[in-house]
């Protein structure tokens, strides 16, 4: 059998999470937030159960143990709410979009935009990611024999496979307006400002946020017009009514069905962006660097592809035919969580194994560490998607694989996220092949997602 490929991980920090915090610690932390909180884990990291400590004056745990975890995001979460940072990054942006509001606005909206992610409605998108995949694949044949980003290619081609199903092509949409907001947002937000990271007031000026407002405040101006207009047309033919006869409903009009206030759908149009669309592009140039690293696996994942009968008129039947694409796509989210970090704020005092915990301490669950736990994974560092094939899946352990978080704030979009990665991989690598250039490795690097340290060069062959 071929070696296992591994790929590269930023350098450990030379402390230990337990014990008395030194003010050398204090520099390597905020150096490594500043740059690459990945380089915040040392060895112990990797190793430990449940580490309280304190930082600042701030409480804080860290948690790798799954049933603990279970514990405070699924037994006991209403006893948990989200963390003040992650707030205070998110929260100018989103507003009440699901991602960041809390209590009863929160349960309010969950409930209301349940209903658009059923498997039914969500089936419903295939055909159209499928076209967007094919269009932009077709441009990609012209660049066969040269080099391109893998990384700007996935960004380019999920944003508009979102745009696709969020305004269908909506013609009052601006797409490069909306398309260069969106670029610029990921440019400039992405990593927590210090002064979030010590809870400084916030009357005290972050660099940046200014950028990023006007930015934002375009984004809410946009997605608001389209959907006044298309709140003004169904008023005159009827509710929730998409608005071109034979057009599908995109995930505007279920919104906009969906009865929430205006201000409501804008923030959760934005929140699907927000939250579906850096993530789902990391992950489809991770697995695509994994791929080109591990000639064995692809093979596989050609063979697969090139010998299911798929039936062009259901791809979102696509993932139960393409068993071993799910199984790359799922290592590739153990190694590359894209959303790497799960973080949450005691109500009140709590219980964690031997540790008694109290109110306003941080729970930071590292998806990044706890899917490369010593004690979870037999060689964690491997790239081997046979551990989520078939009969091989029942031994991972429970809740030591959260790509999609768990509890009542479990990733709404996991099964949108899923089907649209297969439909991409399938349609993509029948066509091409993408192989790694240049001989520096990326290395993962913590933004709000995990993005690469390089472009990911990659010369595109016809297969
Ligand atoms: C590979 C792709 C994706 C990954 C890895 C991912 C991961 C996650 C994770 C870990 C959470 C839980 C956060 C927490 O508990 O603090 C989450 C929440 C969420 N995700 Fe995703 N996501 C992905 C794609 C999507 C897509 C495509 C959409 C929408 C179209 C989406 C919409 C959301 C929303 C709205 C929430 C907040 C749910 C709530 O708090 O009720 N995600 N996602």
């Amino acid at each position: 059998m071929p070696q296992a490929f591994t790929p590269p991980t930023p350098d450990l920090a030379q402390y230990s999470p337990v014990g008395k915090i030194r003010l050398g610690d204090y520099i390597t932390y905020f150096k490594a937030m500043s740059t690459n909180p990945l380089s915040a884990w040392g060895e112990d990291h990797y190793k430990l159960r449940i580490a309280p400590f304190r930082f600042l004056g701030r409480k804080s745990v860290m948690l790798n143990d799954p049933d603990t975890i279970h514990h405070c995001f699924v037994t006991n979460a209403s006893n948990y709410k989200m963390n003040p940072i992650r707030q205070a990054v998110l929260r100018p942006f989103l507003r009440d979009g699901l991602l960041t509001a809390e209590g009863a606005t929160w349960k309010t909206a969950r409930h209301a935009v349940a209903p658009v992610f059923t498997p039914r409605k969500i089936n419903a998108f295939a055909p159209g990611i499928r076209d967007v995949t094919v269009e932009n694949a077709a441009a990609i044949d012209c660049l066969v024999g040269g080099d391109i980003s893998a990384s700007r290619l996935m960004v380019d081609m999920t944003l508009d496979i979102l745009i696709g199903t969020l305004f269908s092509g909506d013609k009052a949409l601006d797409k490069t307006r909306f398309t260069a907001n969106i670029n610029r947002l990921i440019e400039i937000t992405g990593i927590p400002h210090v002064f979030d990271l010590i809870s400084a007031p916030d009357w005290i000026p972050r660099i940046g946020h200014g950028a990023s407002r006007r930015v934002i405040a375009d984004l809410r101006r946009q997605v608001g017009e389209i959907a006044d207009q298309r709140r003004q047309v169904s008023d005159e033919s009827g509710p929730n009514k998409p608005v071109a006869q034979n057009k599908k409903a995109d995930f505007l009009d279920l919104l906009l069905g969906a009865g929430l206030e205006d201000e409501a759908v804008i923030d959760n149009l934005l929140t699907f962006m927000a939250a579906g669309h850096e993530t789902t592009a990391r992950s489809l140039a991770w697995t695509l660097y994994l791929l080109s690293s591990a000639p064995d696996v692809r093979e596989k994942l050609e063979a697969e592809i090139d010998n299911a009968t798929l039936d062009e008129d259901d791809p979102a039947g696509w993932m139960d035919q393409l068993p071993w694409t799910v199984a790359v796509l799922k290592e590739s989210l153990r190694l590359y969580p894209s959303a790497p970090i799960l973080t949450r704020s005691t109500l009140g005092p709590d219980q964690l194994g031997e540790h008694k915990i109290s109110d306003n301490t941080e729970i930071i669950v590292s998806t990044w560490l706890l899917h490369r736990h010593a004690d979870l994974w037999d060689a964690p560092e491997e790239f081997r998607p046979s551990r989520f094939f078939g009969e091989a899946e029942k031994d991972i352990p429970r809740y030591a694989y959260l790509p999609f978080g768990l509890g009542p704030r479990v990733c709404i979009g996991a099964r949108f996220a899923m089907m649209e990665m297969v439909i991409v991989l399938a349609v993509l690598l029948r066509r091409f092949r993408f192989d790694h250039v240049g001989t520096q490795q990326p290395v993962p690097v913590m933004r709000i997602t995990l993005q690469p340290d390089t472009d990911m060069m990659m010369r595109v062959s016809r297969r």
